[in-house]
C-alpha cells in the first residue's frame, strides 16, 4: 500500500526502524534507519540507477533490494522529483516518463507488502537535518540546498517541511556574465566536475545561487549538502553571503534518512495536499 502523504499510521510511528530509499541521477541507494539516532543500521546497500531511468525500471530495481534487504516494514521513497497528490511532476535528472507517474500504483505494484511513502529527495534531506542534524533547533526559516547532479531545496520553517520547493530550477544571473541560467545548471557539484572547477572557481557561482535566495526569503540559515559538503572548510570561507551557512551533518545518507523518517510517521502530520492514505479515509 502506497500514499504520498506521511501521516503516521499508529502502527508505523511505534516503531524505531524504518526503510530509506534514495533514488539518485547515478545510484540508488537503501538502508535500515535507527530513527532514534537517525542513523544507517548496517549497510548502505547500492546499486547504478537503470539507464534509462524509469519508473518501472526503478521501481523494480527498488523492488529487488527490498527484498535482498529483507525488510518487511514501512518503506520510504525519496526521488529527484515533485510528488504532489500522489504523482511525480518533474523529471530533470531522471528519465522523463516519470512526468505524470502515478507513484502510488507503481509502488503498490512493485512493493505490495509495504506500506511506502514517497516524497522529493531533498525534502528528505531537509527532514533528516531538522531532526538529526544542521537544522535542528534553528528557529525560523532555514533553506537547505543539496549540490550533486542537480540542486535540490528543502524549505523549513521552525523544524517544519514546506514541500516540493525547486530553488535548483530558480533562473539567476550567471557571475561569470553569461546571462541568466538555472541555478542547477550554473553550481551544482556535476557542474563543477564536468567543468573542472577548483573550489576557488566555483564558489563565487554558489554564492550567486544563494545571493538571489537570500534576497527573496531572508532564512535564518543555509545548510548545504551533498558529498561536496566533506570539504565544508575548503570552500565555505570563500562563500560571500550574509546568511549564516552550515554543512549538513548526514551528506550522503541524508536522502535515506529521511525517507525513512517519513515512512515512519516521524514527520507529524504535513498537509501536502497529498491523497489520505488508504485505510484512514
Ligand atoms: C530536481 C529536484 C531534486 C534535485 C536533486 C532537481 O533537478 O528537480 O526535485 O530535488 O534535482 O536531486
Amino acid at each position: 500500500m502506497s500514499s504520498t502523504s506521511p501521516v503516521p499510521s499508529p502502527a508505523e510511528s511505534s516503531g524505531a526502524t524504518a526503510l530509506g530509499v534514495d533514488v539518485g541521477g547515478t545510484g540508488i541507494k537503501v538502508g535500515v534507519v535507527d530513527l532514534h539516532r537517525g542513523v544507517l543500521i548496517g549497510n548502505r546497500h547500492v546499486r547504478p540507477t537503470p539507464r534509462p531511468a524509469t519508473p518501472e525500471a526503478v521501481a523494480d530495481t527498488i523492488g529487488g533490494m527490498v527484498g535482498e534487504v529483507g525488510w518487511h516494514g514501512p518503506v520510504g521513497v525519496a526521488l529527484p522529483s515533485v510528488i504532489h497528490e500522489g504523482v511525480a511532476r518533474i523529471a530533470h535528472n531522471i528519465d522523463e516518463s516519470w512526468i505524470g507517474c502515478d507513484v502510488v500504483d507503481l509502488f503498490d505494484r512493485h512493493l505490495p507488502d509495504h506500506d511506502v511513502v514517497l516524497l522529493n529527495d531533498a525534502d528528505a534531506a531537509g527532514l533528516t537535518e531538522v531532526r538529526y542534524g544542521a537544522a535542528e533547533g534553528i528557529e525560523g526559516l532555514v533553506v537547505l540546498l543539496t549540490f550533486g547532479t542537480g540542486i535540490g531545496s528543502a524549505l523549513l520553517i521552525d523544524g517544519r517541511l514546506i514541500p516540493n520547493t525547486e530553488f535548483g530550477h530558480m533562473l539567476v544571473e550567471d557571475v561569470d556574465g553569461r546571462g541568466v541560467d538555472e541555478t542547477e545548471h550554473l553550481a551544482s557539484a556535476s557542474v563543477r566536475t564536468r567543468d573542472g572547477l577548483s573550489y576557488e572557481q566555483w564558489a563565487p557561482h554558489v554564492s550567486g545561487v544563494l545571493r538571489a535566495i537570500e534576497e527573496l526569503l531572508w532564512p535564518r540559515a543555509f545548510v548545504l549538502g551533498g558529498g561536496v559538503s566533506e570539504d565544508a572548510d575548503e570552500w565555505f570561507p570563500l562563500l560571500e553571503n550574509r546568511t549564516p551557512v552550515r554543512a549538513a551533518v548526514r551528506l550522503n545518507d541524508a536522502g535515506i534518512i529521511g525517507a525513512a523518517v517519513c515512512a515512519a510517521g516521524g514527520t507529524g502530520p504535513l498537509d501536502l495536499g497529498n491523497p489520505v492514505p488508504r485505510g484512514q479515509d
